[in-house]
């Protein structure tokens, strides 16, 4: 039996919005910080029916799935796009778990997918030694099952252009990750529906100064890496909180408008604000598609951390608040 795991990624710069929907193309580039802690594990092994099926992965360590059919389906077709992209025979049964709250409303597709994609690789390893792909190869492929899942190939942060996703070197390596989780189950708007919507959000094309999306975020992209080369914090900080805004404002005003954002996320939001003017430290706050709100902290700034954590920590149980 093969067993492999993957992390998953928060992204500073988004990925939202297809050039082309088939081959997950993305309209403009993206930057994630691997999250080594949030991990899918998937294992294969041959199955003696004449198909290849999903089920959830038991264990005390982890976490179940609850795949809907349109997931089991997404799921098998790309495990099927590996076969015939390695070369695979036969029919396998495939079972996958994460090591996080699967209900807790945090994107778990980029670590799926970059898991299954690896285990059809070791997989192929196992009976053939010699087949040599490599992490940018394997990228690529799985970005065709998500978008997002082409990232978590590259630790601890990658890139993601017109090129293919790869890692790129920044002078911070290590940041303490924290998610401050608003809302559990599944999402009212999946993200694939979300990228096809904020295409027509009048945003997408201009917003006031005359920039279209494509241009902020690009411009975004320079300045933040240029911000994090320099170690100038609160410029970093900045630079992601316009670009979750920017998202966020695109489902806004996209047809039909939608949104994530619960009163209590926005006021926390503002809370968590106005203490980073006050003290001028803190954490990159980024907010994915969803009411989670993903803090990372510098290492050095782990007092901060358990402060933050007094402060914002919502008291929900996953499945119920208990307020
Ligand atoms: O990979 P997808 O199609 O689930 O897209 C995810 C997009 C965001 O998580 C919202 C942003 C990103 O860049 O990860």
């Amino acid at each position: 039996m093969i067993e492999v795991s993957a992390p998953s990624n928060i992204a500073l710069i988004k990925y939202m919005g297809k050039v082309d929907s088939s081959s997950n193309t993305p309209t403009n580039s993206s930057l994630s910080y691997a999250l080594e802690n949030f991990r899918t594990t998937v294992t294969v092994e041959k199955n003696t029916s004449p198909i290849d099926e999903w089920r959830p992965l038991i264990g005390n360590q982890f976490h179940r799935i609850e795949l809907s059919s349109k997931g089991k389906e997404k799921f098998l077709s790309h495990f099927n796009l590996m076969k015939k992209a390695l070369g695979l025979d036969g029919f396998y049964k495939i079972s996958s778990a994460n090591n996080f709250p699967s209900d807790a409303g945090l994107a778990s597709s980029a670590s799926s997918f970059a898991a299954l994609t690896r285990a059809a690789y070791a997989l192929k390893k196992s009976m053939d030694v010699s087949f040599e792909i490599s992490d940018e190869g394997l990228s690529t492929l799985s970005r065709q099952g998500s978008g997002s899942s082409c990232r978590s190939f590259f630790s601890p942060w990658a890139i993601w252009d017109e090129e293919s996703a790869r890692e790129i070197k920044l002078p911070i390596q290590k940041l303490n990750h924290h998610v401050f989780i608003f809302e559990s189950g599944v999402k009212k708007v999946s993200s694939s529906e979300a990228h096809s919507r904020v295409v027509q959000s009048p945003l997408f094309k201009t917003d006031s100064n005359g920039r279209s999306r494509v241009e902020r975020a690009e411009k975004r992209m320079s300045e933040l890496l240029a911000s994090f080369q320099e170690h100038h914090w609160t410029k970093s900080y900045e630079i992601c909180w316009e670009e979750f805004w920017d998202m966020h404002e695109l489902f806004h005003t996209s047809t039909p408008a939608f949104t994530y954002l619960t009163e209590e996320v926005k006021q926390t939001l503002k809370k968590m604000q106005s203490r980073w003017k006050k003290e001028g430290c803190g954490p990159i706050i980024t907010l994915d598609a969803g009411a989670n709100i993903h803090a990372l902290f510098r290492h050095e700034d782990k007092d901060l951390l358990q402060s933050w954590q007094a402060e914002f920590e919502p008291r929900i149980q996953l499945g119920s608040k208990v307020h």
